[in-house]
């Protein structure tokens, strides 16, 4: 096996830069925005270590289903000028996200199952009927929306009629949101079970073009934004009071929570063994959901992330060196 080589940052500077738990973004001139995604991990709303190729997969795989979906809504892509870097629309983030949910599930506090299985049967305005098994199948997909924290806090959970009331996104487009974010889900469904995994929950965000039309932005379908669920193991272990086996962030999640981490204090390290299984699901995934090779990018990243950049980047903005 070769050496684990990560990408954790990107030491070039740009005017503008503003640096997310997991992406780095630039505004570039013309409206455009440069979006590059690292290997960093994040849950808890704190980032928690780095998966080998995550930055990539990411990348590659949200480039890979906005061009699936974009009869379904416009999306923010304009280039994928190297494996770990996007040019997209640079839009104004609308103030919350999109989350469809397909099945009952999740391991944190705040998490729907753990609510459920305490008794709550209001969940985000939806009164959810008795008898739901642990991960199982709700009664159709429902928009769970969050109110976008500010950076270092929380999201917080809302419902499709407080965002509705709120005045925060037009209610004409409120409503045009909810019916493409289903829409989406439906597809995403699809595509997934063709390639054997259950797709059981997502996160989309959307936002204005300069034009102030609808698009949606950031990521699609990737295993950040998504639960995606082996389908061939799942009724069995499920049966057997097993967790589905899941190719996104929960494995790292459930293993922060076997040694009592919630997302205060110190961040405990995990086995090596733990990143290297949870890098080897996500290429997995990519590979199966889009029927193509992963290929890694070469290495040092930064290095070809930068000469890749070349022709994008205004004069006056040319990376300094590290
Ligand atoms: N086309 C776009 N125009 C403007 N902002 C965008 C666009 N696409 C994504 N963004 C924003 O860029 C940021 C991406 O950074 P990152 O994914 O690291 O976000 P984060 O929310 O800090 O972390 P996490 O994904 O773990 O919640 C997000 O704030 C997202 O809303
Ligand atoms: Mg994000």
């Amino acid at each position: 096996m070769g050496a684990v080589r990560t990408l954790e940052r990107i030491s070039f500077e740009l005017p503008g830069h503003v640096e997310g738990k997991v992406r780095h973004s630039w505004k570039l001139p013309d409206q455009k925005r440069l979006l590059v995604t690292t290997d960093r991990l994040s849950a808890f709303d704190r980032v928690l270590g780095l998966v080998q190729n995550k930055g990539q997969v990411l990348n590659q795989l949200a480039a890979w289903w906005f061009e699936r979906t974009a009869d379904i809504v416009p999306n923010h892509v304009i280039a994928v000028p190297d494996p770990n870097a996007l040019i997209a629309v640079d839009a104004t983030p609308l103030p919350v996200e999109v989350i469809v949910r397909a099945r009952l599930t999740g391991s944190t506090d705040t998490a729907v199952l753990p609510r459920y299985k305490a008794g709550e049967r209001l969940l985000y305005g939806y009164h959810l009927p008795d008898g739901i098994e642990d991960h199982g199948a709700l009664p159709e997909p429902l928009i769970t929306p969050t109110t976008k924290a500010e950076k270092g806090g929380h999201d917080r959970p809302t419902t499709v009629d407080e965002v509705a009331s709120s005045g925060v996104i037009d209610p004409g487009m409120w409503t045009e949101i909810q019916k493409v974010a289903l829409e989406l889900f439906r597809r995403g469904t699809e595509i997934a079970a063709g390639a054997g995994f259950v797709l059981a929950d997502t996160k989309y965000e959307f936002g204005l073009a300069p034009d102030g039309s609808l698009v949606i932005i950031d990521e699609m379908h990737t295993p950040d934004s998504s639960r995606f669920w082996a389908a061939d193991s799942l009724e069995e272990r499920l049966v057997n009071g097993l967790g589905p086996e899941a190719f996104d962030k929960e494995p790292i999640r459930l293993a922060m929570a076997a040694v009592g981490y919630r997302g205060e204090g110190t961040i405990p390290s995990l086995p090596d063994e733990v990143w290297a299984t949870a890098s080897a699901r996500y290429v997995e995934l990519y590979e199966r959901i889009t029927g193509l090779a992963f290929i890694p990018g070469a290495q040092p990243a930064d290095e070809r992330i930068r000469s890749n950049l070349a022709g994008w980047l205004d004069a006056d903005a040319v990376p300094v060196s590290a």
